[in-house]
């Protein structure tokens, strides 16, 4: 039927108004995520993050940011992050770790395509 179709966010209609937050739902698996990830700082994760992110400036948009993990080290040429992560609990962590960020950080909810401003993205 078109309308479960619509609903479990296999298909977009332009006018759909809201991000298709419950399309990524994975509540344990963002739990684990969160603690494992945590500690992955301590294994050299966190010198991986500072060389991929150097050198990369101006306006950022970071799709899938997990629990803001890569805020910390963005360089100062960035001028603002827009940080889009679907998943809820690890949205709320990201909220969280961009209060400390060193650069301005916007954390929303969206997915790859469906990113911030309603725009469906062709993949
Ligand atoms: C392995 S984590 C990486 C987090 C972060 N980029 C980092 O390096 O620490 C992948 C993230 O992508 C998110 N994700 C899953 N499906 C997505 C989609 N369709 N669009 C955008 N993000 C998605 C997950 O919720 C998860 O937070």
């Amino acid at each position: 039927m078109k309308g479960d179709f619509r609903r479990r966010g296999t298909w977009f209609p332009g006018g759909m108004s809201s991000a298709p937050s419950e399309r990524v739902h994975h509540p344990v698996f963002a739990r684990v995520y969160d603690r494992l990830s945590a500690a992955s700082g301590r294994a050299g994760v966190a010198e991986h993050r500072d060389r991929l992110l150097a050198g990369v400036s101006g306006r950022v948009v970071e799709v899938g940011a997990g629990n803001g993990l890569n805020f910390a080290h963005y360089p100062s040429t960035v001028a603002e992050v827009v940080a889009v992560e679907p998943e809820r609990y690890l949205r709320a962590r990201a909220e969280e770790a961009a209060t400390a960020a060193p650069v301005p950080v916007t954390v929303v909810e969206g997915t790859a395509t469906w990113l911030p401003g309603n725009r469906r993205v062709r993949t």
